[in-house]
């Protein structure tokens, strides 16, 4: 049988972490004197943290920063971000994801991490998951960001997989431009509306049980 592979994003994916990312961002922002709301959260799904932050900047209309502020502000909310998920176990998880994932193993796909985030493995790890995945590409391994596919590229590669072998599971728009960039297919979990590029979008994780996988 040919080898194939599922790839899995993180944040909003495998854990309820993207929440986390927001709330750090809206911390930052109050202290710089402006309100972040979620109207503007949609745009940092899948990004990397400095595109996140030049994001969080433009809704404050913030100008003008060296890019030693800029660093200094990226690595405050990091740390913000890090205290958040300091407790962060199993129970963090979203619902159905392990069940899925071990019905894809006794399918035979291959199981990839394919995150923008610097955390990822450490994610993993935490909740209890890193076990169950054949490669983990996070931000530490690659240097563009979704939409840009190489976090996809990369697991694909290591693993020995075609690209049309391989599904992506993302809850970002950003994500499902970079699967398709590179010919991988792609599963969204989220809005259909944004999410439209994708080949099979879920309303949240609870349906990835009940889909016909596309490959
Ligand atoms: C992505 C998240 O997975 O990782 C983004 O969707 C986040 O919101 C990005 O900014 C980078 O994460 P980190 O942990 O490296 O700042
Ligand atoms: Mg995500």
């Amino acid at each position: 049988m040919n080898k194939k592979a599922v790839i899995f994003d993180l944040d909003g994916v495998v854990v309820n972490t993207a929440k986390y990312h927001y709330l750090a961002w809206k911390k930052l922002a109050a202290e710089l004197g402006f309100v972040f709301d979620e109207s503007h959260n949609e745009k940092l799904k899948g990004v990397s943290r400095m595109e996140s932050l030049r994001i969080v900047l433009d809704a404050g209309e913030i100008k003008g920063l060296s890019d030693e502020e800029k660093q200094s502000l990226a690595d405050r909310k990091n740390s913000y971000y890090l205290d958040m998920i300091s407790t962060l176990d199993e129970s963090e998880i979203l619902p159905g994801i392990t069940e899925f994932i071990c019905k894809l193993k006794d399918e035979r796909y291959k199981i990839a991490l394919g995150s923008a985030s610097k955390s990822g493995r450490m994610i993993l790890e935490k909740v209890g998951l890193a076990q169950q995945f054949d490669i983990i590409v996070d931000g530490n391994r690659v240097e563009q960001a979704k939409p840009n596919p190489q976090v996809f590229t990369v697991g694909a590669d290591l693993l020995g997989i075609p690209y049309g072998s391989c599904i992506v599971i993302e809850d970002a728009a950003a994500g499902v431009e970079a699967a398709v960039a590179c010919g991988m297919k792609c599963i969204g979990v989220g809005s259909a509306d944004i999410l439209c590029r994708a080949n099979i979008v879920v309303a949240d994780t609870r349906g990835l049980l009940g889909i016909q996988m596309p490959i």
